[in-house]
């Protein structure tokens, strides 16, 4: 299936930042993102730390601009020290939150279990889930990738999930945030093998209608050549959706 028959999405994940100037600051960058990214042929997604959510959600109004969230617990309420819930990200004023990330699985050791778990929740929630795969570089090395990746779709990808409530992220863990990136071709075979899986797992059709992101290092010097691989439906940012010159010059890629 041709890539102008699914809306790309390009969403910027601020991770634990955000801080770093006012809130003043903050709510500029998503003025500007929202003044910027005007009708452009793809959707725009920020996703800030949870504590900014609702301010994102109040300076992107009125604009294309999504505002998303970084990960949920999967009950709605409850004694949860620290955590916070899809409700409360919905209500917030997010639409959509990543699950899965690497950063959560290793920093968390969160499973494919819990990620599906995670994602059912967004669903309930009404929030679009954004789920994130990929393999180690060890993984890679021993020639593992398919399979790991495999194995985490099988587990992580809820059986109700489908084109509108879900978003895959391919992100090798080894290519965040260190400025390396897999050649086309390792990208053009994942992508091609996830929407393969995705069939299998869910259907046909499912499968030829959901976007597939690639993350790991993405910048607008990168940005031309990753979107246009085949069954690459847009990219997840981490760095570079920090400064909106960056960011939108990788959304300039869908102009
Ligand atoms: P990066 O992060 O763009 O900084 O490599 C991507 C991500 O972790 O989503």
């Amino acid at each position: 299936m041709k890539r102008q028959a699914r809306r790309a999405l390009v969403a910027g994940n601020w991770k634990m930042n955000g801080l770093k100037g006012s809130r003043r600051e903050v709510s500029a960058l998503a003025r500007r993102l929202g003044a910027a990214a005007f009708n452009p042929k793809c959707d725009v997604m920020v996703c800030p730390p949870a504590t900014l959510v609702t301010l994102l959600r109040e300076s992107a109004k009125g604009s294309r601009v999504k505002i998303g969230a970084q990960d949920c617990h999967w009950n709605p309420t409850g004694a949860h020290t620290g955590d916070v819930s899809a409700e409360m990200l919905k209500d917030a004023g997010a639409v959509s939150v990543i699950v899965g990330h690497s950063e959560r699985r290793s920093d968390h050791g969160e499973t494919d279990g819990m990620v599906n778990a995670k994602a059912q929740a967004a669903y309930r929630a009404g929030l679009g889930a954004i789920i994130c795969v990929g393999e180690t570089e060890a993984e890679r090395k021993a020639g593992r990738t398919l399979r790991v990746i495999g194995g985490q779709l099988k587990g992580s990808l809820p059986e109700n999930a489908d084109a509108r409530n879900t978003v895959i992220a391919y992100e090798p863990v080894w290519a965040i945030g260190t400025g390396l990136t897999p050649t086309t071709d390792d990208v053009a075979e994942v992508h091609k093998y996830i929407r393969k899986r995705v069939a299998a797992l869910l259907s046909d059709e499912t499968a030829s209608k959901m976007r597939i992101l690639y993350g790991g290092s993405v910048k607008p010097a990168n940005a031309d050549e990753l979107m246009a691989i085949d069954n690459v439906d847009g990219a997840l940012v981490g760095g570079a959706s920090l400064k909106a010159a960056d960011f939108l010059g990788i959304i300039a890629a869908y102009l």
